[in-house]
């Protein structure tokens, strides 16, 4: 069984995907971090994640690996490296770039197969598993999001202003939503859940109704 989460950056998705996951005894996949992944990787080499030639060419070099405990590039755990603002950007930027996104979606697939899977991302339910088994569209209102993830940013240490944080989530969402390949849309045989007022509970004991109601969870 595959349950798909898609929506715009800090709607929320990880934090309802991992939780959601737990309470169904299904594994979880966070497919942004494997674009931030790729972005590390671009950044830690000094290439811009704007630079498509050299993004192709440092992909076959790469090998990126998905554990329970996270992502593995090249054997060493970058999982905690990939949620700052500047991974996050170059993420975005890279996602552009339909040979990335070629090649981690066939990632995505392999990892879906012989499990049961809350994932995660952008292009789940529309591209990747568009047979999912129930499929969520999460959004909330943009200043909503920005200033959770600026509450986030907060109490993990990286200071930066709310307007900032506002601005580049909203040139994010603007990307992510015009890009040509696999562009951020809701499905449309998707529920959507708006948590402009829902507290990440109120969102998790939706989700969890949903399954329960649609899917043969023992
Ligand atoms: O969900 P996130 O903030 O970790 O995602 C980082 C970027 O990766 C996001 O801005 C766009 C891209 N992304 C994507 O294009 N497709 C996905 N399935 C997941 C993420």
């Amino acid at each position: 069984m595959v349950i798909t989460i898609d929506g715009p950056a800090a709607s929320g998705k990880g934090t309802a995907a991992k939780a959601l996951a737990a309470r169904l005894g299904f594994d979880y996949l966070d497919t942004g971090a494997m674009y931030r992944a790729v972005a590390w990787a671009a950044l830690q080499r000094g290439i811009s994640c704007s630079d498509v030639e050299a993004l192709r060419t440092l992909l076959p070099q790469l090998h990126l690996e998905l554990t329970p405990q996270g992502i593995l590039l090249d054997g060493q755990d970058i999982t905690s490296h990939l949620r700052t603002p500047e991974v996050g950007e170059g993420a975005s930027l890279v996602a552009v770039i339909p040979e990335v996104r070629r090649w981690l979606v066939e990632l995505q697939r392999r990892h879906a197969q012989g499990r049961h899977l809350v994932t995660e991302g952008r292009d789940q339910g529309t591209v990747v598993f568009p047979d999912a088994d129930l499929k969520f569209f999460l959004t909330a209102e943009l200043p909503t999001r920005a200033r959770r993830r600026w509450l986030e940013l907060q109490q993990r240490g990286l200071a930066t202003d709310y307007e900032t944080v506002l601005h580049e989530l909203q040139q994010r969402d603007t990307r992510d939503s015009t890009r040509s390949d696999s562009p951020l849309r809701q499905p449309p045989d998707a529920i959507l859940i708006d948590s402009t007022h829902l507290t990440p509970q109120q969102v998790l004991d939706i989700m969890e109704l949903h399954a329960r109601q649609r899917l043969p969870i023992p």
